[in-house]
């Protein structure tokens, strides 16, 4: 049975992925004129559903500063955009070709690829047009000056110093098959710590934190990344299409480079605890030991999707 305490913080999860729904639906751009399909296909894939995580660590970082600010929630619905425009790339014939994401048919299964690659040129998009209102939420000149800030992070972590540097390697290596610990970590730290780094720190610098504090998330951040996208692969492994909700077992079958791959799935799970336990450490010098994104990083070592 289900400790008491585990129950809890399962209700205050569904609690809180609830109100990261209701934000990024109440951004989601209305399905209309000749661009409708388009539209369309964009909002398949963002209302097929997700864990929300990176909404939901951005507030709980924000959080660690006082009441989240309203400018927080257009973020929150630009970072879910753009992870999702990087699932549906990712899962295109030409990356990964996988035909299943959070349990429905990929975008470009249901809509072509043409479709495909345009709903995620149109998220990408879509999530900075989003990420700009944070603006007429401002009140004044420090508000406008924490959303440029903010804004620079968000362009960043997404881009060639960010995730889709990190998709490039990582493609590139299943072509070249180059398998080393330093290309494994760059691939790991880039297409997936990346956006954790930009959704934790954008809630930390909208509520005005330190450069100390905001660096230390960051920090935080990376080792959360990589212990996430450690489990990934080893539940590629483990787990099945029904729990995941995506395609399993295709990392092995392509020969992907994965942690698993180089280490063996022992070694795998330990680093994923080693990760954990030093992003917890990080975000306890930030001074918010109890609060739920410590919770939160607990919880994911041992998730099963
Ligand atoms: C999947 O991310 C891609 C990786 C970085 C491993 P998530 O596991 O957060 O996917 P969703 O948003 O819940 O579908
Ligand atoms: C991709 O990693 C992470 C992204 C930036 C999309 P994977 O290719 O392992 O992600 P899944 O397993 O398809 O979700
Ligand atoms: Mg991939
Ligand atoms: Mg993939
Ligand atoms: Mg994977």
């Amino acid at each position: 049975m289900m400790e008491k305490n585990e129950m809890e913080f399962d209700e205050e999860m569904n609690k809180r992925c609830c109100a990261a729904e209701e934000v990024i639906r109440s951004y989601l751009p209305a399905e209309e004129g000749y661009q409708k399909t388009l539209i369309e296909a964009m909002n398949y894939s963002i209302r097929s559903g997700g864990k929300r995580l990176r909404p939901m660590m951005m507030y709980a970082s924000a959080e660690m500063f006082g009441t989240p600010v309203k400018m927080i929630e257009p973020f929150m619905a630009a970072i879910e955009m753009i992870h999702t425009y990087s699932l549906v790339h990712d899962d295109l014939a030409a990356m990964d070709n996988d035909e299943y994401r959070r349990g429905k048919r990929t975008t470009h299964a249901v809509y072509g690829e043409g479709m495909g690659v345009l709903a995620g040129d149109g998220l990408l998009n879509y999530a900075f047009e989003t990420a700009l209102k944070s603006f007429d939420l401002t009140s004044d000149n420090d508000d406008k000056e924490r959303c440029l800030k903010a804004l620079k992070i968000l362009a960043d972590k997404a881009g060639i110093y960010g995730m889709a540097g990190g998709q490039g390697a990582d493609i590139e290596s299943d072509n070249t098959g180059e398998s080393s610990e330093e290309l494994l970590m760059f691939i790991h730290e880039h297409k997936t710590a990346a956006m954790i780094q930009s959704a934790m720190m954008i809630g930390a610098v909208l509520q005005g934190a330190s450069d100390a504090d905001v660096s230390k998330i960051e920090e935080s951040a990376f080792h959360i990344g990589i212990a996430f996208q450690i489990r990934d692969d080893i539940l590629d492994v483990t787990s099945t299409k029904e729990i995941l909700g995506k395609t399993t077992g295709k990392d092995v079958q392509e020969h992907k480079l994965t942690y698993v791959s180089m280490h063996g799935i022992p070694e795998a799970e330990k680093q994923v605890e080693v990760h954990s336990e030093r992003a917890e450490m990080l975000l306890s010098e930030v001074g918010m030991g109890d609060g739920f994104l410590m919770e939160l990083i607990g919880r994911l070592v041992g998730r099963d999707k």
